[in-house]
């Protein structure tokens, strides 16, 4: 019995190795624009950006070559209008993965197909050829044994979930409870995760304010704004992780469990008509840059705390095509051109990023004089765009304080100003900052910058604990390794 459980631990540390450095953000990358850049550019962006992982929506050759020998992973897509095609005939299902999957690995790194997106919502005609789709183009990798590299899933929209709030009661619409037993025990049998396109943007305006801006965009600070699960007391700080525990809960209530989810499109548009005043570079700025933060921590949702929530924002590129309203077109983080909206950051604050131990005695406070809703706002972009440490301002935690928004504030300014002035950050924050030498700190709510004080901005070693910055990466494998070997040895042991 024992060499049995070794086994057994040495599965649940690999697991954990996998886990502690795995959670990825991706981005999607759209069609519908009149004038793309080529595929060589597009993927040099990827490559300064450092995004490892790619949704295609369809399989343009050139794009499949340009991304040829990057290891950039690639999830490519069957177009809607491809899906009936592939669905009614096995050999058409066969030559699809032949010219378009077969035909580009191993060069390139395709490891998923999307069949379809948002078929059961969006084209609901088309319902009856999905499973069939799904099973001949299965048939068609495991022919061409690409069945262990490529998986094949199928992204559905949030609507599919007609009430996800509470996610503990949410149930995927019985209309298609039949076709969706299908798919998930499709998932299940060859391994694959559940698509799941979470537009927060939709559910919030679609909402007509029940759920508040600071709920969509990770910013719920108050905990008036954030919302607990009767059912479960869990506590939703966000309206991502509703959304994907709601996917969860949805895949329980027809008895489906363990089939992992991935956010194959999340974002939010930056610019809108007079009607959609959400769409903001300041919003888009906000929620993608928390998105990323809050998947690459790695700490799951509420109702699953130990998987990763691994995502593709949406989009690379302005989609200029695109039917419908203003926003539609605007979700990208750059024009085609290539000329940027905002800037985006896929990669984990480095949170080893020390202070200057010239700044002791200098803090950057809010000034309380400024509007409390000009503060807030550098509030939200300090705690996102700015990544400072607002892990004390948090509900229970000693900066926290509902009724002192000034207080609040200073606490992720001089958080932010000690992080980065090194590297040129100022204390500014729209002029509702200013520098200061009298010491802010009280109680247990210790100020960055205090004479004799441990709270560097992230000098202390225990605090580097960010799982995708380089050094720690390689030190967490390092550690994995060591722990797989020691086990090994050990089972070696209890074998012989
Ligand atoms: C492709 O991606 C998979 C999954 O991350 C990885 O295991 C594999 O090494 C990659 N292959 C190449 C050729 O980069
Ligand atoms: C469920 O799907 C059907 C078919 O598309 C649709 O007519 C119905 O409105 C949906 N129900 C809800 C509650 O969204
Ligand atoms: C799920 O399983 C339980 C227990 O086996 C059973 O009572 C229930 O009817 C099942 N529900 C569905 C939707 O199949
Ligand atoms: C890129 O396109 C946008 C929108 O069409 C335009 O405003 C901008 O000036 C262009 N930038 C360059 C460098 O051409
Ligand atoms: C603080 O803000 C008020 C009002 O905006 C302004 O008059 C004052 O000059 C500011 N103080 C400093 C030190 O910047
Ligand atoms: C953030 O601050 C808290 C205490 O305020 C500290 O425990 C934690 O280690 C810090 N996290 C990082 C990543 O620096
Ligand atoms: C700075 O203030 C201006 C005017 O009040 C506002 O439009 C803008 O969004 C603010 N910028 C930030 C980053 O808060
Ligand atoms: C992840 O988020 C949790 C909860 O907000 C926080 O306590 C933890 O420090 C974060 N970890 C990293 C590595 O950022």
């Amino acid at each position: 019995m024992v060499p049995n459980r070794g086994k057994r631990s040495i599965l649940l540390l690999v697991l954990f190795c996998v886990n502690a450095s795995g959670a990825f953000v991706g981005i999607n990358v759209g069609t519908s624009i009149s004038n793309p850049p080529p595929a060589s550019d597009i993927v040099a962006i990827l490559k300064e950006k450092q995004i490892r992982h790619v949704r295609l929506f369809d399989v343009d050759h050139e794009m499949l070559n340009a991304l040829a020998n990057t290891g950039i992973e690639v999830i490519v897509g069957v177009p809607n209008d491809q899906l009936l095609r592939v669905g009614q005939s096995r050999s058409e299902a066969a030559d699809w993965i032949n010219k378009n999957v077969a035909a580009y690995i191993p060069a390139t790194n395709i490891t998923y197909i999307a069949v379809g997106n948002e078929v059961l919502t969006t084209i609901p005609n088309a319902a009856l050829v999905l499973i069939p789709a799904l099973q001949f183009l299965q048939s068609a990798l495991l022919a061409a044994n690409l069945n262990s590299q490529v998986k094949i899933s199928s992204p559905q929209s949030i609507d599919m979930i007609p009430k996800f709030f509470p996610p503990s009661t949410a149930t995927f619409n019985s209309t298609w409870n039949s076709i969706m037993n299908q798919y998930l025990q499709f998932l299940k049998n060859y391994g694959s995760s559940f698509m799941l396109n979470a537009q927060t943007y939709y559910a919030y305006t679609k909402g007509q304010g029940i759920f508040p801006l600071d709920f969509a965009l990770f910013q719920a600070l108050n905990p008036n704004n954030q919302v607990v699960d009767p059912n479960t007391n869990l506590y939703y700080t966000n309206m991502f992780d509703s959304m994907v525990d709601a996917a969860y809960y949805s895949m329980q209530a027809l008895n489906f469990t363990g089939i992992p989810v991935i956010v194959t499109a999340s974002g939010w548009p930056w610019f809108g008509g007079s009607k959609e005043p959400d769409a903001t570079v300041d919003n888009a700025l906000a929620y993608n840059s928390n998105l990323i933060k809050h998947v690459l921590n790695g700490s799951g949702t509420p109702s699953q705390p130990t998987a990763q929530i691994n995502t593709y924002i949406f989009e690379l590129f302005n989609e200029d095509l695109r039917p419908g309203p203003i926003s539609e077109k605007n979700w990208g983080i750059m024009y085609p051109n290539k000329t940027a909206l905002y800037t985006l950051s896929f990669e984990h604050p480095d949170e080893s990023d020390g202070d200057s131990t010239g700044l002791v005695g200098v803090f950057c406070v809010a000034n309380s004089s400024a509007p409390a809703i000009a503060l807030k706002q550098g509030l939200d972009w300090a705690c996102g765009p700015g990544s400072a440490n607002c892990s004390a301002i948090q509900p229970g935690q000693p900066c926290y304080d509902s009724n002192n928004i000034a207080a609040v504030a200073s606490y992720a300014y001089n958080d932010y100003y000690h992080r980065t002035q090194a590297n040129g950050g100022t204390c500014n924050f729209n002029n509702t900052a200013m520098i200061t030498t009298t010491d802010p700190s009280h109680g247990l709510c210790i100020f960055a910058g205090r004479s004799g004080s441990s709270k560097g901005g992230g000098i202390s070693p225990g605090s580097a604990l960010g799982p995708i910055s380089p050094t720690n990466l390689a030190s967490a494998f390092q550690l994995c390794w060591l722990s797989y070997l020691v086990t090994v040895l050990l089972l070696l042991l209890f074998y012989y």
